[in-house]
């Protein structure tokens, strides 16, 4: 199995030296400090999962990302690597080509002069270069779709897999378009099929951990404001959860997944179903750099996988304080 990702430091040429002075930063606090060294060290490992930052030109979305890059990399035992989980930046769906690229490029800035660790990046639906159709771009545009985030992010493809100390990373792109929306949550053909001969070539013991931005199961979705009285029905649109997600995660239970992390909702949750646990981990920008949502904190979530298929997840407060005047703590 090769691993898709392109090393972008190489591509771009860029240096390492300026995150390195930032990892004597500030303590790690919370559950996730708990996290025993002994247990990072016996053959398992540590991750960051870093999920829905959206970059943007207001509300301190470049310092606020810059100070969970460092919080990250200040984490003790040390993260092997970062994985994101999508909406790196915000928007480029409905943006110009030049501002898209500008949003891109302000990511891409604050990585690399405040994070020191590997990189893996998860695509979301705020990554995705005109699909809203504004601005005049179309199909034909050059950088269309998800080709201005692979080559922003060094993607080869937007989804992958690759084998990290005993255990299968798959990342997945579960953000196709939709006959009526923009997007919609799904896996497609092509996509389904890789997945489905990756996992069987695999072998039956090496756990896996599957990442996706949008949520395969979330019980986030089982509220009020998407009830209809009349028909007495949820009507959950499959932008906000996979569709076909319980087959899918039925898929995963057969093959040793052990766990399932999304973004996407900004939200928090934690599902066990056939023994995959599903986690969605809240947002670097909480509620879009607006201060918490649901009182979810702007956070990113710290993943121990352990050499026995175990794993622990805690998420982290990185103590950001929202500039908008309407923020609430
Ligand atoms: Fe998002």
């Amino acid at each position: 199995m090769t691993d898709h990702r392109i090393d972008r430091r190489k591509f771009l040429g860029t240096s390492l030296g300026a995150g390195a002075a930032l990892l004597a930063g500030p303590a790690l606090i919370g559950q996730a400090s708990s996290a025993s060294s002994a247990e990072a060290s016996s053959g398992g490992f540590r991750f960051i999962h870093l999920t829905d930052a959206h970059v943007q030109k207001k509300l301190g979305a470049d310092r606020g990302l810059a100070k969970a890059f460092e919080a990250a990399n200040s984490v003790s035992p040390k993260p092997d690597f970062i994985a994101t989980g999508g909406d790196q930046v915000f928007d480029t769906m409905k943006q110009t080509e030049d501002y898209s690229r500008e949003l891109f490029g302000v990511f891409n800035g604050v990585e690399r002069d405040h994070n020191d660790l590997p990189i893996y990046h998860t695509i979301g639906n705020h990554d995705i270069f005109g699909w809203a159709g504004m601005y005049g771009t179309t199909p034909e545009h050059p950088s269309y779709g998800k080709l201005m985030a692979r080559e922003m992010l060094g993607l080869e493809r937007t989804y992958y897999a690759f084998d990290h100390k005993g255990w299968r990373i798959y990342v997945l792109d579960n953000v196709q378009p939709g006959p009526n929306r923009f997007y919609q949550g799904d896996l497609d053909p092509a996509q389904r099929e890789w997945l489905e001969a990756d996992l069987a070539a695999k072998p039956a013991s090496t756990p896996a951990v599957v990442i996706s931005h949008i949520p395969i199961l979330s019980v986030t979705i089982y509220s009020e404001r998407f009830f209809n009285e009349e028909s007495l029905t949820y009507e959950i649109a499959n932008g906000l959860v996979m569709r076909r997600g319980v087959e899918v995660a039925r898929l995963l239970a057969q093959y040793n997944v052990k766990l399932a992390l999304s973004g996407h909702l900004h939200q928090r949750d934690r599902i066990e179903y056939q023994g995959v646990t599903f986690i969605c981990g809240g947002a670097v920008s909480g509620n879009w750099w607006k201060g918490p949502l649901y009182g979810v904190q702007e956070g990113f979530g710290v993943v121990d996988l352990k050499s026995d298929g175990a794993f622990d997840y805690a998420y982290h407060d990185y103590g950001w304080e929202s500039e908008a005047a309407e923020a609430q703590g």
